[in-house]
């Protein structure tokens, strides 16, 4: 029979990590044990849901976390209870284990559980509730590609750190007439080279929403070298493609929830702009170095936010709902339609309108 009030309260942090997971599990956890719940962490995202592993959270553990990277609970990306990878004869298989995860779920006697992660969290959040969880989501992710938020936690510091290479970039690139191509994550969406080239004076922004033609960009660089700017800075997202050609795949792993690993475009890009215009020309992949450290202010306020307002959800038996930005304040939308359509740069957006007024080539002549 279902309980008045929630009494136990279920957390994890599902996916790539980012800045300010632990700015969300300090926002839920404390006001959870003022109204006098039990906190119970699960290990390490959807993987210790299924295998059994949880511990209780007291105020100690999350007393001194808000500035901390990471997650204080692990987190994975290949821990889909609906998509379980298993080695079988060396072969590797694919399991359902969901009826363990919702064994645990009532062996813990949880209420409810915040669940938070980016759009594969929400999806396996979404078949959860379905079979009977009761789920609150809190939307993480550097990609900021989740249509139902204005901004996910953890774009805001991913962008910081592209724009900080950007500056660092500049003085060098300046110094040795060099092009400089620097590649960025965002799988689809072209997010974070978006607003971290806008933020660090990149000369020409490639996005997947935007196929470059190879001409534009070689033109540009060359046009900026004949006026004399003897220098240019490329920020390139993985998910860049040529007008005629594909995303670049690093590898597939099919333990992953999404089996697609992108990268490699970066250096891609500045072999050919080397080849076609005999500027010197130079790359670097910034990688994980988007997703590590500290959140920023903007990621710590936005994840205390969330994560005090995904609580407060919970509370008032509000399931099935993810918390969202709207404007200037905090909402919900349900799970069900965060995950129906994922956020994609659109051409009028108003960071790209205001790069192209300032110059910033987007590798094509029809935007
Ligand atoms: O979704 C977050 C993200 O960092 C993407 O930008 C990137 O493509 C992917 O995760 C990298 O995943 P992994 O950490 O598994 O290499």
């Amino acid at each position: 029979m279902a309980r008045s009030k929630i009494k136990r309260i279920g957390i994890l942090t599902g996916g790539g990590d980012c800045p300010g997971l632990n700015a969300v599990i300090r926002g839920v956890t404390k006001p959870a044990l003022d109204y006098g719940l039990k906190v119970i962490g699960i290990v390490d995202g959807f993987e210790g849901l299924v295998s059994g592993k949880a511990i209780e959270l007291y105020n100690k553990d999350v007393s001194g976390i808000l500035a901390a990277g990471g997650t204080i609970l692990g987190s994975s990306n290949k821990g889909d209870p609906f998509h379980w990878p298993e080695e079988v004869n060396g072969k590797v298989k694919i399991f359902d284990r969901s009826k363990e995860a919702l064994k645990n779920y009532e062996a813990w006697q949880l209420d409810a559980i915040i669940a938070i992660g980016g759009d594969g969290t929400m999806h396996i959040s979404n078949k959860l509730s379905e079979m009977g969880m009761n789920i609150v989501g809190v939307p993480k992710t550097i990609d900021n590609d989740l249509q139902a938020t204005d901004q996910t936690f953890g774009h805001d510091s991913a962008v910081y750190v592209v724009s900080e290479a950007l500056d660092r970039l500049h003085t060098t690139a300046s110094a040795h007439h060099r092009v400089m191509v620097i590649e960025t994550m965002g799988r689809y969406a072209g997010w974070i080279a978006l607003n971290g080239g806008l933020a660090g004076g990149a000369d020409i922004i490639l996005i997947p929403e935007i196929p470059f033609d190879w001409n534009v960009v070689y033109e540009r660089v060359l046009h900026r070298n004949m006026i004399g700017k003897r220098f240019s800075l490329v920020c390139v997202a993985e998910g860049a493609k040529p007008m005629d050609g594909e995303m670049v795949m690093k590898r597939k792993d099919v333990k992953r929830t999404d089996p697609i690993v992108l990268g490699g475009i970066g250096e891609i890009i500045a072999k050919r702009i080397s080849d076609n215009t005999g500027l010197e020309t130079r790359y670097t992949v910034l990688g994980h170095l988007q997703r590590g450290g500290s959140p920023t202010p903007y990621d710590r306020i936005l994840s205390t936010k969330f994560g005090t307002n995904a609580i407060q959800l919970a509370m008032k038996k509000q399931f099935g709902r993810m918390v969202a930005l709207k404007g200037c304040e905090i909402k919900s939308v349900s799970i069900a339609d965060a995950i129906s359509k994922q956020k994609l740069v659109r051409h009028s957006d108003q960071a790209v309108l205001a790069a192209s007024a300032v110059g910033v080539s987007f590798g094509t002549k029809n935007l």
